[in-house]
């Protein structure tokens, strides 16, 4: 019988095999599937699970707080935290191409995850103690995928957050490998994991930073996030947020077009809205989301962000457009 219950107990029981005695590490992203895998072997191992969050600044409202308060406190996993926000705004300045973007962040967080789980290693090596396993979120569509080839990864360079330290050896441990979305988030709620995190739609490994056309300062990082927390809340409020796949917002830095507020003239960015549906985001279609919706977040977006004077919406389907805008 496939239960919650049941996958939880199966692989409780292979990690206690699989890990023994040894220390194991895991990076945190937020999302979904690191968090469940985490609280999974935290479950299985206790203390021998140490996670690693690095928080490269491109996170939405209240992401950051989500993994360092909720998460811990649900699931007692012993967590070190990375604030390498201003070595990812540094890395990032004046770079507006989105491949080296792309690049630029993906390099920046195997640095970082590198230097975290070497001083897990020290610290752990201090009592005798070796750090032998990688926690990694592995669903199973993303184990058919990579068998069959890199193909869409083409388009964009995808990095997985979390990815291979080359030089520290460890083991892998994929407790969610056999494992759709929707049972994940069964197993999580069993587990305790938040619902704020256990709902949560995908987001990208990039984060904020493949939002903003143009390059990323975190001027504009925080008219970004202000926007999106406006939009995420009146879907929630709508009871939209688990029918759409999600909702990406972005913030067109590089455009200003002319407007009218009070009794001036602005000139200020555009935020485009993105909603989609979509079973597993190869292809997607646009959500046709209910007039009154759109109406008040483009409202409280134009009152509550001042740099921002209009609001899109985004009508094309994937393909021709894929999900993100970069
Ligand atoms: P696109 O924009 O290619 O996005 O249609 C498809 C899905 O993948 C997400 N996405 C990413 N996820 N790292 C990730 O972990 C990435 O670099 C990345 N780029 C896009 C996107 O949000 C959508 O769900």
């Amino acid at each position: 019988d496939w239960t919650p219950g049941n996958v939880i107990a199966d692989q409780v029981a292979a990690i206690r095999e699989q890990v023994g005695d040894a220390r194991v590490i895991c990076g945190l992203s937020g999302g979904v599937d690191s968090s469940v895998a985490a609280a999974l072997v935290q479950r299985a191992i206790g203390d021998q699970l140490t996670c690693v969050f690095v928080d490269h600044g491109l996170l939405r409202a209240g992401e950051a707080e989500q993994v360092e308060t909720d998460f811990v406190a649900s699931t007692g996993v012993r967590l070190k935290v990375v604030d390498a926000k201003q070595r990812f705004l540094d890395a990032l300045a004046g770079v507006s191409d989105p491949e080296t973007k792309r690049k630029i962040i993906g390099r920046e967080f195997i640095r970082v995850f590198e230097d975290a789980a070497r001083e897990v290693v020290a610290e752990a090596g201090a009592h005798g103690e070796d750090v032998k396993f990688l926690v990694q979120g592995t669903l199973y569509p993303d184990v058919v995928e990579s068998g069959g080839g890199e193909g869409a990864a083409n388009i964009k360079s995808h990095h997985n957050v979390g990815g291979l330290p080359d030089d520290l050896q460890f083991s892998l441990i994929e407790p969610l490998r056999a494992l759709f979305k929707d049972e994940v988030r069964a197993v999580g709620l069993e587990l305790g994991v938040p619902g704020t995190i256990v709902w949560r739609q995908p987001f990208p490994g990039p984060g904020l930073g493949i939002r903003i056309v143009g390059d990323i300062t975190a001027e504009r990082l925080e008219t970004l996030r202000t926007a999106d927390a406006i939009a995420r809340e009146e879907l929630t409020a709508a009871g939209l947020d688990r029918e759409i796949w999600q909702c990406p917002v972005v913030l067109l830095a590089d455009v200003r077009s002319v407007g009218v507020q009070g009794d001036g003239r602005t000139y200020g960015h555009p935020i485009v809205l993105r909603p989609v549906s979509s079973e597993d985001a190869m292809t997607a279609d646009w959500t046709r989301l209910p007039y009154d919706v759109l109406a008040k977040i483009s409202t409280r977006i134009t009152n509550e962000v001042a740099e921002v004077n209009r609001v899109v919406l985004d009508v094309t389907s994937k393909p021709p457009g894929t999900i993100e805008w970069e």
